[in-house]
């Protein structure tokens, strides 16, 4: 934060009033936390596959019980209730509602969300509504998953009886949660499920994303309330060079492609960037991209939805370096096709248990750039948080000053991005609870909430208060 105050003279240490109407909120998603992994008709995502595969997730952790919230969903609405917040983002298991991926749905799977969106309504919160949080139904896959085009028509149909069922009571829909991840990570580098390597695959899959999230939207606003809300979130990356040399220029340009204009350009503004063309050239032509795809991925949006933990450094590289640094998990393949010859670097500053840098002024340049490329689309954060090593001390207390550290920096910059033009909403907490973190299992916990996996019991952290308090009366605190 520091340099965005410097850039404007503000105080660091002086109270910071955000707008009126802000949206405070706190965000999960269906595999992280549900658990209740084949009940009421619910079968396997790709996720439920690759983390019973040996030797994927740490300490061969599954989602199979996860936090329970399946059970304890009243519990933790009255969590957030008592913690005063205005929202909570949580995602739809597309196989609880569509167990193979198609056909009819489930009933049992849509009263789930049902009562839960109720409960949420009846205390206030607004629900806001991820279709897809990476749990792809394992028959999909199966089928060829995301780099076949039949998996983004599956979608707008799934998506079409998720709004027919919640669209009365959901007005925020989010179609897709970083579906950089989806593509990259799960085709590419195959760090997260459904564990593929290969660079043509992650193409393919990220356009039949951007088609999925197009069609989506297209059924939700058919099908939902008039004053619905639709939107997509993405974790931009933001992306630093090492120096201030060319090469290191171009790389910059070259993961700012892949990693985020790929996503931004059709769903934006219609078409795929002619420098992500070019680089990827010698491995597909793209013609995976029909006629009418653009049209259709190509829709009004209501806001974007951005994930910020940590800036991105590269630089040039010879080619023989390392490649990988998506944060999410070691692989000896690449989640960046057509770029070998970047490095990555680590970002100085203090780290948090998911050896991220933490560093504020990413999230306030990010911002700042989003509100310069997309002057009339507002922005939300859909998830900023961090994972630190939290215990319950004796007496069941769980203080956790570093995650407090964090999120006070990170809001001081939302709020000088806001001072300074962006049109930021809101703000979501990831996340509520501490929960399954993927191919880390249980061992990174990033909840305001504690969770005594063997018993289940919630504790409020430490953090939990202190932004209950922020949330409650919109201002951060003054530091001493
Ligand atoms: C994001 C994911 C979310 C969580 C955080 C730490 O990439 O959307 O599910 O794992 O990282």
């Amino acid at each position: 934060m520091a340099s965005a105050a410097r850039q404007t003279g503000s105080d660091p240490r002086a109270a910071r009033v955000f707008p009126r109407n802000f949206l405070w909120g706190s965000a999960t998603a269906s595999y992280q936390i549900e658990g209740a992994a084949s009940e009421d008709g619910r079968t396997p995502s790709i996720w439920d596959t690759y983390a019973r595969t040996p030797g994927r997730v740490r300490n061969g952790d599954t989602g199979d019980i996860a936090t329970d919230h399946y059970h304890r969903w009243r519990e933790d609405v009255a969590l957030m209730a008592d913690l005063g917040l205005g929202a909570y983002r949580f995602s739809l298991a597309w196989t609880r509602i569509q167990p193979t991926g198609r056909g009819p749905a489930v009933q049992k799977g849509l009263d789930f969300y049902k009562r839960l969106v109720d409960e949420l309504l009846d205390k206030g919160i607004r629900p806001v509504a991820t279709l897809y949080h990476w749990d792809l139904p394992q028959e999909l896959e199966d089928a060829g998953g995301w780099p076949e085009r039949a998996t983004a028509e599956r979608f707008a149909e799934y998506a079409a009886i998720a709004a027919d069922a919640l669209g009365d009571r959901v007005r925020t829909w989010t179609t897709l949660n970083e579906p950089w991840c989806s593509a990259f990570l799960g085709y590419g580098s195959g760090v997260h499920a459904p564990g593929r390597t290969d660079p043509v695959a992650a193409l393919r899959a990220a356009h039949h994303l951007n088609l999925a999230h197009g069609l989506a939207v297209e059924a939700v606003r058919e099908r939902a309330a008039a004053d619905a809300q639709c939107s997509v979130t993405l974790n931009i990356h933001h992306v630093r060079p090492l120096t201030g040399s060319e090469g290191d220029a171009d790389a910059v340009r070259r993961i700012d492609a892949l990693a985020n204009r790929v996503f931004t350009g059709p769903m934006l503004q219609g078409a795929y960037p002619e420098d992500l063309l070019k680089d990827t050239a010698g491995l597909t032509d793209w013609s995976f991209v029909q006629d009418g795809d653009l049209e259709r991925i190509h829709r009004p949006l209501d806001f974007l939805g951005v994930n910020y933990y940590t800036p991105t450094v590269v630089s040039e590289a010879d080619g023989s370096g390392t490649h990988t640094s998506d944060g999410h998990g070691r692989s000896d393949h690449s989640p960046w096709p057509g770029a070998d010859r970047v490095a990555f670097h680590q970002p100085p500053g203090d780290r948090t248990a998911m050896g991220w840098a933490v560093d504020p002024t990413g999230l306030y340049d990010l911002l700042r750039r989003l509100s310069a490329d997309f002057p009339d689309l507002p922005l939300i954060i859909t998830e900023n948080g961090a994972a630190f090593d939290d215990y319950a001390d004796p007496e069941g207390n769980v203080n956790d000053p570093d995650r407090i550290a964090y999120l006070r920096g990170h809001l001081a910059a939302v709020h000088q991005a806001v001072k300074d033009g962006s049109d930021v909403r809101g703000y979501f907490l990831w996340s509520l609870l501490d929960n399954f973190e993927w191919a880390h299992g249980y061992g990174k916990r990033f909840g305001a909430v504690y969770v005594d996996y063997p018993t289940g019991t919630r504790i409020p952290k430490a953090s939990a208060r202190w932004y209950s308090e922020v949330a409650r009366t919109g201002v951060l605190p003054a530091t001493d």
